[in-house]
């Protein structure tokens, strides 16, 4: 089957207090999206590389593409009014006999480990989703109240999360739902039951400032 990853890279990202979106910055010399985009080639070198980008940061994208000589071949669509319909367009025309990994492009961090682990989930059972444990005490909070909840029964939620392309093209029909934060929970409303495998805890999505000191820590020690 052929082999497909959607990477979305259209958000803003204002809580990384920068003008340029977290995708763009520089993280050990080389744009994070870079590194996000390289983990994909080296787990396969004939993976379909499709690269979901905000219509506003194409020319820049381009332009730092020629500046580091980037080799790797992707194809990019445009990005949505969020990440639903970004995923939505990276789907276009991806034909029935795929399977299709949907990664959020500021996961630099994915190892090839977890990468192979969803696709090969995926082709077995049409779903793959990756979780970690989650190591803190959690508190849910109800209006007034405050109470523990047992940790052992929640899992943190990553990408790559790996279908079957026939799957993602009827989920991604439906009408959007704000419920709709990942990739699972909109196949979870079509009611297919979705499978989980083991992620990698370093696998962080960069959100804050303070992300890029950790997965810069990250990156240094890994190299
Ligand atoms: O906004 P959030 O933190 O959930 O973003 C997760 C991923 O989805 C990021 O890689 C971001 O660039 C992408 N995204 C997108 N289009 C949007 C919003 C977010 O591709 N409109």
């Amino acid at each position: 089957m052929r082999k497909v990853v959607i990477i979305v890279a259209a958000g803003s990202g204002s809580r990384m207090q920068s003008e340029l979106p977290k995708q763009f910055i520089e993280l050990n010399g080389l744009p994070v999206l870079m590194h996000t985009i390289n983990k994909f080639y080296e787990y396969d070198s004939h993976i379909e590389i499709r690269l979901v980008l905000p219509d506003d940061h194409v020319k820049h994208w381009l332009q730092i593409c020629e500046r580091f000589i980037f080799p790797i071949r992707h194809e990019i669509f445009s990005g949505g009014s969020n990440r639903f319909f970004s995923v939505k367009n990276g789907l276009q025309d991806i034909g029935e006999d795929a399977i299709v990994a949907i990664h959020d492009g500021v996961r630099p961090l994915v190892s090839l480990e977890t990468i192979n682990r969803g696709f090969k989930l995926a082709a077995k059972k049409g779903t793959a989703i990756p979780v970690v444990d989650v190591h803190e005490t959690i508190r849910h909070l109800s209006q007034s109240v405050s109470k523990t909840v047992p940790r052992v029964d929640y899992r943190l939620v990553q990408t790559p999360q790996v279908f079957k392309s026939s799957i993602l093209a009827k989920a991604y029909n439906q009408e959007f739902h704000s419920s709709f934060t990942d990739d699972a929970s909109v196949v979870e409303n079509m009611g297919i039951e979705v499978s989980l495998y083991e992620g990698n805890r370093e696998n962080l999505k960069i959100t804050t400032p303070n992300d890029l000191v950790v997965a810069s820590a990250y990156l240094n020690h890994n190299s």
